[in-house]
């Protein structure tokens, strides 16, 4: 089985890794833009805007690099909003999507002039209360929803998230007494589909729930755009769904004649494939017919294995060119739980310490979700230019950092 090419060569592993340490999450800017681009394009006539969701990654070098390429930005928290505008978003380009926050929170975003969205009835009543006659989005649950797993399905009778139709009647009566126009419906269905018909399924009933709102200026379909992790796997087709949404929306305009505009807000999209993870193996067990290479990329540095089964590609760098029998080969990390396991059974050379490995698609939920579990300074991030130069993003963590804020 041949595998598909890299953008980091085999041998610009080990000298990324010898300058910045390991690990190291290393983001390639031409793959990044290519990235930001299909999504700009998605929608060819109509009123369109495409945002990038800051939680996948929120580093400030790439966010930039979104904003240059014509991207808003949307964020879920007062941290995510300080992020975007380090990045040299404005106001304007700021959507505040947040659930079950505080109205400090809220204020936070509306004393900057950003537009929020308010995603139950208790935290419209709060808005409404502090700030009659502003304008706002609400987040719709459209009782359909997607994902690569259970845990990222978003949308649905037992989700958290979104007002449901059914409540519907009771925002429109607080948006009338608090004198608040409506501008947007938003939603977000789920994550990492490859198939669109679910997306497309519930733009189409947010399209018929916009039609009794008449001052809406915006419908936002949110993110959940999937990608191959795997080496099989086929890739979304953007190029269906972004007619698919083309047709929906002038249909729609035709019908109800008058205008709106069509958002959407990827997360993993627009950074995983720029993303790939660094590490080192530094201890091999043989284990029945394989064996358990041990690295320093545990679960406090790439969390999604663990928390939903998720798959990515692990390459073995190999430093030392030697016969390898090929086994199954699990990799862990060094954190100190069984569940620390990268990829379990894994076809490969076997691999021997002192290697190298490179985690393909690490670049959304990578680094944002990483922590300093068993008090592990968290990993540093350099970004490779068109010109291949490598640039540090993010100093690595320090112990000392560990220790600050401890009172
Ligand atoms: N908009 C909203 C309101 C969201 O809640 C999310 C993600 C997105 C946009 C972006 O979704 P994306 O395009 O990335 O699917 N940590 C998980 C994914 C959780 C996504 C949560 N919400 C993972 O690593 O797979």
């Amino acid at each position: 089985m041949t595998s598909r090419p890299h953008w980091l060569a085999d041998s610009q592993v080990r000298p990324l890794l010898e300058r910045f340490g390991s690990p190291l999450y290393v983001y390639h800017e031409p793959t990044l833009r290519q990235r930001l681009r299909e999504l700009v394009g998605l929608v060819g006539h109509g009123p369109f805007h495409a945002s990038i969701s800051v939680k996948a990654n929120g580093n400030p070098h790439l966010l930039s690099i979104a904003r240059e390429e014509g991207l808003r930005g949307d964020a879920m928290s007062p941290g995510e909003i300080l992020l975007l505008e380090r990045a040299g978003f404005t106001a304007k380009d700021i959507f505040f999507i947040p659930n079950n926050v505080s109205e400090s929170e809220l204020r936070f975003a509306h004393d900057r002039g950003i537009l929020t969205s308010l995603d139950s009835i208790d935290q419209l009543r709060t808005w409404a209360e502090a700030f009659p006659g502003s304008r706002v989005a609400l987040r719709v649950n459209p009782l359909v929803g997607d994902g690569h797993h259970e845990k990222v399905v978003t949308a649905g009778e037992r989700a958290k998230f979104g007002i449901v139709p059914s409540e519907l009647d009771q925002a429109r009566s607080i948006l009338a007494e608090s004198g608040i126009t409506l501008v947007g419906l938003n939603q977000h269905i789920g994550s990492g589909f490859l198939e669109p018909s679910r997306y497309l399924a519930a733009a189409s009933t947010l399209l018929s729930i916009a039609e009794s709102f008449p001052q809406l200026e915006f419908v936002d379909f949110g993110g959940g755009f999937g990608i191959p992790y795997r080496e099989h796997e086929s890739r979304l087709d953007l190029g269906l769904l972004g007619r698919s949404l083309d047709t929906m929306l002038r249909d729609w305009m035709r019908k109800n004649n008058r205008s709106i505009e069509v958002g959407i807000e990827p997360g993993r999209y627009w950074c995983a494939e720029c993303g790939a993870l660094l590490g080192t193996v530094f201890a091999v067990k043989p284990r029945g017919e394989g064996a358990i290479a041990g690295t320093d990329l545990g679960f406090n540095v790439l969390q999604r294995p663990a928390m939903y089964d998720a798959y990515h590609r692990i390459d073995l760098v190999a430093v030392q060119d030697v016969d390898r029998p090929t086994v199954p080969v699990t990799w862990a990390g060094n954190i100190c739980e069984s569940g620390d396991i990268l990829g379990a059974d894994r076809q490969g050379s076997l691999p021997r310490p002192g290697d190298l490995v490179r985690v393909r698609d690490a670049g959304a939920y990578g680094w944002a979700m990483s922590s300093s579990y068993n008090a592990r300074p968290r990993a540093a991030e350099v970004l490779v230019g068109a010109d291949g130069e490598p640039l540090l993003i993010r100093h690595r963590e320090t112990w000392e950092d560990l220790m600050r804020g401890v009172a």
